[in-house]
């Protein structure tokens, strides 16, 4: 593989390739903006307008997502930018040095996205590595870097991918960042809790810095969570990972309420009043992903679920389970599981994005199939000796949902399907069961939990919790409570490879990261083993 040197952030070459922007470089291109139709041609920042970093998402095998925001003054809600639109020009190169540009343009960022933009790069050739820049005024971006899927059968040898969640940027640093920026992977899933919607305290937590006053509130307003993205986003190693590798992303509660359900807040808020708040977030969210033109937020909807292909190795289905959901049946926290819960209208995903998971999943020709998901799908019945307890924010409070994905992956005979999760700030590797409650239930699928990148710090207390009581779930073939990091995948046509990749410590931005298990899923038999 070509190396990428990150030290070559300010590449000199986007000013000598006369990066002007001539009178007609703004024709065709749609405004819309209620604040002003006027476009600023050369701005004045009072700051690097690129603080925020730069990221790409979304591999198809002819286009890519490009992202960036502008903000001078990350701390400040309207990022220090003028209401007013900018252009900001955009290159992409088939080599490092970008000397060789196959696309370029010019987008708008409008103040109503924040000065986002969000530029759908189509026409490149599939499974390569390309490198990007932006220029707004005389200001040049770092470098990033990205690749497109293969075309869709073509075949493809292996895959190398890590998937991450849960980064509460005032319990620890990125250290599983930084380590994670030194592997050589195709891409990254992000599975839900970019951040949280709590307020910061004026130490930073973890991080000991002095935190203005606006960080101290709960997220509520747009302003808000565009000052909590602003300042995850500052930070270099989380930055650096996006530089590096195209992102996948999905949701999980945090980014707009913990625990919420489609349209029920934590707290029970009117409804009218809660959909306001989660218009903001996935407003916000989706100012701050590299995601495409159908994520564009209607009101408080947001279109995330979908799918990708790689070649003829595998089909990943990035799943919602938070917009469509229905209220927890028994109830939040953990309770014994209530007779509402085997009410089969209960749902996780909502009726329609259940169907088009089902119908992908039946239509599938790919070697693997693997759902990118928010929440433990596994059984976990924590209740010391008799009687039973279940977390219901996961599947285990809609387990009719969850029968339904499982009898059909039976019943169709899907091929080697994997679940891959977040949420739990603990590493988790489960064989998914058609009966949870009969040991010789046959395996239909394995789950991998991967840790948080950060949240919780280095000790949580879930090694002491949940320990002593996953002997009494046998499907669970390994557990960890306390430590933190990421998971690396290498995928190939006979086998899948998880490594657990964990990191000393949170407390510091460059911890050492060791592998701390590896499991194996051989094709064509579903269930994890330990290597
Ligand atoms: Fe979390």
């Amino acid at each position: 593989m070509e190396r990428f040197h990150f030290e070559q952030l300010l590449s000199k070459r986007f000013q000598r390739r006369g990066f002007l922007l001539g009178a007609g470089a703004l024709t065709g291109l749609v405004i819309s903006s209620q604040w002003s139709q006027r476009v600023v041609a050369a701005p004045k920042f009072s700051g690097y307008p690129f603080s925020l970093g730069i990221a790409s998402g979304d591999p198809f095998p002819q286009s890519v997502v490009l992202w960036t925001r502008l903000a001078p003054e990350p701390f400040s809600s309207d990022g220090g930018m003028p209401q007013q639109n900018v252009p900001v020009q955009w290159q992409v190169a088939t080599n490092e040095r970008m000397s060789h540009i196959v696309r370029s343009g010019t987008a708008i960022a409008t103040p109503e996205l924040a000065h986002s933009v969000h530029i759908e790069v189509r026409g490149l050739e599939p499974n390569r590595w390309y490198w990007y820049q932006f220029k707004v005024g005389n200001e040049i971006s770092p470098l990033g870097r990205t690749r497109t899927a293969p075309a869709f059968g073509e075949p493809l040898d292996q895959l190398n991918f890590a998937f991450v969640s849960c980064q509460k940027w005032d319990d620890g640093y990125y250290s599983a960042y930084r380590r994670m920026a030194e592997e050589d992977l195709d891409l990254v899933f992000h599975l839900g809790d970019y951040i949280y919607e709590y307020g910061i305290d004026s130490k930073g937590g973890v991080r000991n810095l002095s935190i203005p006053e606006q960080f101290r509130s709960e997220t509520v307003t747009l302003d808000r969570y565009r000052l909590q993205y602003a300042l995850y986003k500052t930070d270099p190693d989380l930055q650096r990972v996006h530089a590096l590798f195209p992102f996948v992303v999905t949701w999980d509660d945090h980014e707009v309420d913990n625990d919420y359900t489609d349209a029920i807040s934590q707290d029970k808020d009117p409804v009218k009043k809660f959909l306001g708040r989660r218009a903001a977030a996935y407003q916000a969210y989706y100012e701050h992903q590299p995601l495409r033109r159908y994520s564009l937020p209607q009101g408080s909807d947001m279109r995330l679920y979908h799918r990708l292909i790689f070649g003829d190795l595998v089909q990943f289905y990035v799943l919602d389970t938070r917009q469509y959901r229905s209220n927890q049946p028994c109830g939040d926290g953990e309770t014994p599981r209530c007779e509402a819960a085997l009410d089969p209208s209960k749902t996780m995903t909502g009726i329609e994005q259940e169907r088009w998971l089902l119908d992908r999943l039946d239509s599938s020709q790919l070697r693997w199939n693997v759902i990118a998901q928010q929440v433990l799908m596994a059984e976990l019945e924590h209740k010391l000796g008799s009687g039973e307890i279940f977390w219901n924010d996961s599947w285990d409070g809609y387990p009719l949902a969850r029968q339904r994905i499982l009898n059909h992956i039976v019943n169709r005979r899907i091929s080697n399907p994997v679940v891959i999760t977040g949420d739990w700030h603990s590493t988790f590797v489960n064989d998914l069961k058609l009966d949870f409650k009969k040991l010789n239930s046959p395996t239909v699928a394995t789950e991998f939990v991967v840790t948080a990148i950060s949240t919780g710090g280095d000790n949580n207390g879930y090694d002491d919790y949940y320990g002593p009581k996953i002997p009494e779930n046998p499907h669970i073939k390994f557990f960890d409570g306390d430590r933190r990091g990421y998971f690396r995948v290498n995928l190939n046509h006979e086998r899948w490879q998880t490594d657990l990749r964990i990191v000393t410590t949170v407390s510091r931005s460059d911890a050492p990261v060791f592998t701390f298990a590896s499991f194996i899923v051989e094709n064509g038999r579903p269930g994890a083993q330990r290597i």
